[in-house]
């Protein structure tokens, strides 16, 4: 499961722009802010393939990432961010039905769920539309090295509560990976689960 080169392909502002080719590809999903394009730097160790920021709505368009010319990984912009500029914000409703129903490469999703919050209604929405339309899904938790004092939850407690609530939605229930792109927590287990994803 090593990388030895990532190229960036292509920015599309529609599914149908997507590359259109065979290769397998995995698309990080979740909340603006939640560390989806810290993930992909912290896979690939680069410091700036994929841009990141503080402020939330940094990624705008869909970003095709093609690793060892094998395989690709896609950067998306985020969800639930309320105060994006009108050119910046995302329809969703749109992009779901073109792109998660219809991308026949689509191997797996990885849903991007912050370990250091309570399971957030956006989340466990997204989370349950995906598993009622039968979409392959990973549940990366991001953010675990965050640990909140005082009364906060610890993450592996916010992490069991998220997996307790969407439990019915799901007939099996996805894979999961507590990560850190910060002290590259996770980053050796999701690269062998990607890898055998795509071996199947
Ligand atoms: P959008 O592009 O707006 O959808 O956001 P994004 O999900 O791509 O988030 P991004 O990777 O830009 O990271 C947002 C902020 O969270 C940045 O300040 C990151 O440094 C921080 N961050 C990302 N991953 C982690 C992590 O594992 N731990 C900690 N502590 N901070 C993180
Ligand atoms: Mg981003």
């Amino acid at each position: 499961a090593k990388i030895k080169e990532v190229e960036f392909v292509k920015s599309s502002n529609r599914p149908k722009d997507c590359p259109k080719d065979d290769r397998p590809e995995f698309a990080m999903l979740g909340r603006s802010n939640v560390g989806k394009s810290s993930l992909i730097n912290a896979l690939v160790r680069k410091k700036e393939v994929a841009l990141t920021s503080k402020k939330p709505g940094k990624t705008q368009l869909i970003n095709h990432f093609l690793v060892n010319r094998s395989w690709y990984i896609v950067d998306l912009p985020g969800y639930g961010f309320a105060n994006a500029p009108e050119a910046a914000r995302m329809d969703w409703s749109a992009f779901t039905k073109g792109y998660f129903l219809n991308r026949e490469t689509l191997v797996s999703v990885l849903l991007l769920v912050d370990a250091s919050v309570p399971p957030q209604k956006i989340d466990l929405d997204c989370a349950n539309w995906l598993g009622r339309n039968n979409i392959p899904m990973t549940l990366v938790f991001t953010k675990c090295d965050k640990m909140k004092g005082g009364k906060a939850k610890r993450p592996d407690e916010n992490i069991r509560n998220f997996q307790q609530l969407i439990r019915e939605n799901y007939k099996r229930h996805p894979p999961w990976i507590m990560t850190s792109s910060m002290t590259g927590l996770g980053r050796d287990e999701l690269l062998l689960h990607l890898s055998q994803l795509r071996n199947y």
